[in-house]
């Protein structure tokens, strides 16, 4: 795969950092994951008005953000991946100086970026998942998109040892967020998810979602759900960059409604692969 480096396009083995890159050594940097189908980004300006926010989160100067655009678009043709899906990573850190924790001074930022080739998690969208609960272990500024993601990652981990596709952390009783994804409940037919803030990342897909089903007329509800709440939800689903809109069918080792991806998740569903152009699973299509 080809990837970017500082102003370089090379194999991704020879491109290389420096051990001294505060990404490497403080997670001192931000990045940002797309979603590519047929060489065209989705809600490509979104993205890049996220990654602004978490630069300025960090007070981390980017001069010029829009002439990264291109390189985005030449990883796709370089990799092949104009047809299908792709996805593209974007990382920024704070650059290479002395460890120390302080801000360095006159230090320039690193750029590094890819495209990897993405297989949608078809089966799991057309049946749903089950998701793992979790007490919160990250810090208060989750609305960065920070590369620190060590709770995440050791969250997913245990979420993986207990056959789960997700783990949601629940912070004061309240269930926030996954560890990659959004979180959203239907309560007797209203739409429920954690409030945009600290707590949570706000998602792209969040945002968009929040928007068709505003547009298709269902009452919404930005508003924190106790984990008693979700358990007793009528329906529930994860939304993000590469998990779309999952439903949810099991909560730790409770069935969510009848144990099956519920007709509110479907038509939110329908209008999110109508409203991307991202075809929906052939499985969708199969189901009764
Ligand atoms: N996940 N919350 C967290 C902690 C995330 O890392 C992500 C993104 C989301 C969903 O945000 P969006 O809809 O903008 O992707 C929420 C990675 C990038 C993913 O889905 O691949």
């Amino acid at each position: 795969l080809i990837g970017y480096l500082n102003g370089k396009f090379d194999d991704l083995e020879r491109l290389h950092i420096s051990p001294l890159d505060r990404g490497f050594l403080f997670a001192d940097g931000v990045y940002e994951v797309w979603m590519c189908y047929d060489g065209r980004r989705f809600a490509d300006e979104q993205h890049w008005q996220r990654l602004k926010a978490s630069l300025a989160g960090i007070s981390l100067p980017f001069p010029n953000l829009q002439g990264c655009r291109s390189i985005l678009d030449q990883l796709v043709e370089r990799n092949a991946q104009q047809k299908g899906t792709a996805g593209i990573y974007l990382q920024i850190t704070r650059g290479v100086a002395p460890r120390k924790h302080a801000f360095p001074e006159a230090t320039s930022p690193t750029l590094f970026a890819y495209s990897f080739p993405f297989q949608r998690p078809r089966e799991a969208l057309a049946s749903g998942v089950s998701v793992h609960l979790i007490a919160e272990m990250r810090w208060t500024r989750c609305d960065i998109k920070s590369i620190a993601l060590l709770g995440n990652v050791l969250a997913k981990e245990q979420a993986k040892g207990h056959g789960a596709f997700e783990a949601l952390f629940v912070r004061e009783g309240h269930v926030v967020e996954g560890t990659h994804s959004n979180l959203f409940a239907v309560r007797r037919g209203a739409l429920w998810t954690h409030p945009l803030g600290p707590f949570i990342l706000g998602g792209i897909t969040r945002a968009h979602v929040l928007q068709l089903a505003r547009s298709a007329g269902m009452d919404v509800r930005e508003q924190a759900l106790t984990v008693e709440e979700l358990f007793q939800a009528d329906e529930v689903f994860l939304t993000g960059t590469t998990t779309e809109l999952m439903p949810v069918i099991q909560v730790e080792d409770r069935s969510i409604g009848d144990g099956r991806p519920g007709a509110i998740t479907r038509e939110l569903q329908r209008l999110f692969w109508k409203s991307t152009a991202f075809p929906p699973p052939l499985e969708f299509n199969e189901l009764p």
